[in-house]
């Protein structure tokens, strides 16, 4: 079985859920207490052993750009100002040369058209989708998927309230022990009176090549975008497909409730900042 080495990250939506604040910047560089959301997902990536690291971006995006790459001058300054613990953190988030490969997605076509757009940089390997707007909080879950990972195709999972069913992409589960659940069919955003389970897609995926070949055909699906979820769902009886339910706790950071509790649960979890909030929450909501 080949190693899982590449992962990409659609990076090209619009954020609209989120103006003001996204209407210059990107949203995948709002920030979880100090650090955007797409430097934790690529560091959950690095973590897993990725070795390419594969955007999707749009226009406007160019922070993201940035974001990865030296900034000549802070190096600079932070050197000649003795600042040595913050040139560290600068200097280590910096990838390999090369390691950092950008791809334009030139319309918002949807998730699967993102992902195809990246087709001749994955090749003909496994490679790891990460959503940022999905973060989560523990161990990594593409780390986890990748030591459970046994080719074909696999999903980071979670059981959602039945009510919920229409944000996500939704499993018809197989054998299930509690951990891996077999995927005997998959569909986008049901209702929840067509929803076959409640167990939910989260944005972590690992996709075999056979995967291109149905987004080659373009067909649009939920929303009218073109679907990540239906290309994998035509792929169900021609190469295994499993759900992983991970270990850590999912936000999801494209909701402002999501993302605000993001923060909250990323900063209790942090020495310097932890103790401070946890006494002024509590008095706070006496
Ligand atoms: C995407 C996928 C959906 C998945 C979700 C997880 O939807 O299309 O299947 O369940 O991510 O966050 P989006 O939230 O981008 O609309």
């Amino acid at each position: 079985m080949q190693q899982v080495r590449k992962a990409i990250f659609p990076v090209g939506g619009l954020g609209t859920r989120f103006l003001p604040a996204t209407k210059a910047l990107p949203k995948e560089m709002l920030t979880v207490v100090d650090k955007p959301l797409i430097q934790y997902a690529v560091e959950e990536a690095a973590d897993a052993g990725i070795e390419e690291f594969i955007f999707v971006t749009g226009r406007n995006k160019s922070a993201i750009e940035d974001h990865f790459d030296h900034s000549v001058e802070l190096e600079a300054t932070l050197a000649a100002k003795g600042k040595t613990q913050a040139l560290d953190m600068v200097q280590q988030m910096m990838r390999n040369p090369g390691s950092v490969i950008y791809v334009r997605q030139q319309e918002p076509a949807g998730l699967g058209h993102a992902v195809w757009c990246a087709r001749h940089l994955a090749q003909s390997e496994p490679v790891a989708v990460l959503l940022a707007d999905d973060l989560i909080l523990g161990t990594g879950c593409l780390g986890e998927m990748i030591s459970a990972y046994n080719g074909g195709n696999m999903v980071a999972v979670m059981d959602v309230p039945q009510n919920e069913t229409a944000s996500y992409g939704i499993v018809t589960p197989g054998a299930d022990d509690g951990r891996i659940v077999e995927v005997n069919g998959l569909v986008e955003k049901p209702s929840p009176k067509d929803a076959p389970s409640n167990i939910a897609v989260v944005g972590r995926y690992i996709i075999e090549p056979g995967v291109f070949t149905h987004l080659d055909r373009q067909e649009q699906g939920a929303g009218g975008e073109i679907q990540l979820t239906d290309s994998l769902a035509r792929q169900i009886g021609e190469v295994p497909f499993s759900g992983l339910r991970f270990s850590g706790e999912r936000f999801d950071c494209g909701s402002k409730i999501g993302f605000l509790q993001a923060n909250i649960a990323f900063a209790l979890q942090r020495d310097e900042l932890g103790q401070h909030l946890k006494s002024w929450l509590t008095e706070r909501v006496k």
